[in-house]
């Protein structure tokens, strides 16, 4: 059994329809070999990130940046993930009222120094809210986990 991480901060309730609707698709029914453990940044432990095959990472855009506790993730995790993740496939996902652009430049430039691998271009849900967002993030959820199991990653 495989294990995809989503590390996924919803302050809002669009955003926590996000979050589960990534969780749903990444849920599928027809995917079997996948455990997804969503859960918040604030909850989430390196030994989280070292048991994963894959990880997504769901943030909103704050003040031009990802949130707080998704760059408090990122500074409480590197260095005890750094060596044995490299090539770890991973997703984002930007939740951003205005823009976006910051909080991707942000999670671009930090994966590359982890030396994860994008698997899929970072999707940012930009502007008011819409609800195909939501369906968007399941597709991506969906494709992770199809991904995973299939050892396409
Ligand atoms: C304090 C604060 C700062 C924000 N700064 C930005 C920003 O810099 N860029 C942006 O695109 N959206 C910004 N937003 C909007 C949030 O990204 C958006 O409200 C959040 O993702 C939740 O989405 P929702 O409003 O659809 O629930 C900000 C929101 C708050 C509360």
């Amino acid at each position: 059994m495989k294990t995809l991480l989503a590390v996924v901060h919803a302050p809002s309730p669009n955003t926590q329809r996000l979050s589960d609707a990534l969780e749903a698709g990444a849920r599928h029914h027809d995917i079997e070999g996948i455990d997804c453990v969503c859960q918040s940044p604030l909850e989430t432990v390196p030994d989280d990130i070292l048991n994963a095959d894959g990880i997504i990472i769901g943030t909103t855009e704050n003040l031009g940046y990802m949130a707080g506790l998704t760059k408090d993730l990122f500074d409480r995790c590197y260095y005890d993930v750094l060596e044995q993740k490299q090539g770890l496939p991973c997703a984002l996902y930007v939740r951003a009222g205005l823009d976006g652009t910051g909080t991707q430049r942000g999670i671009e430039s930090i994966v590359t120094g982890l030396r994860w691998r994008w698997v899929q271009p970072p999707l940012i849900l930009r502007g008011q809210w819409d609800h195909t967002f939501c369906g968007q993030v399941e597709e991506l959820g969906t494709y992770m986990a199809a991904g995973l199991e299939n050892g396409l990653f």
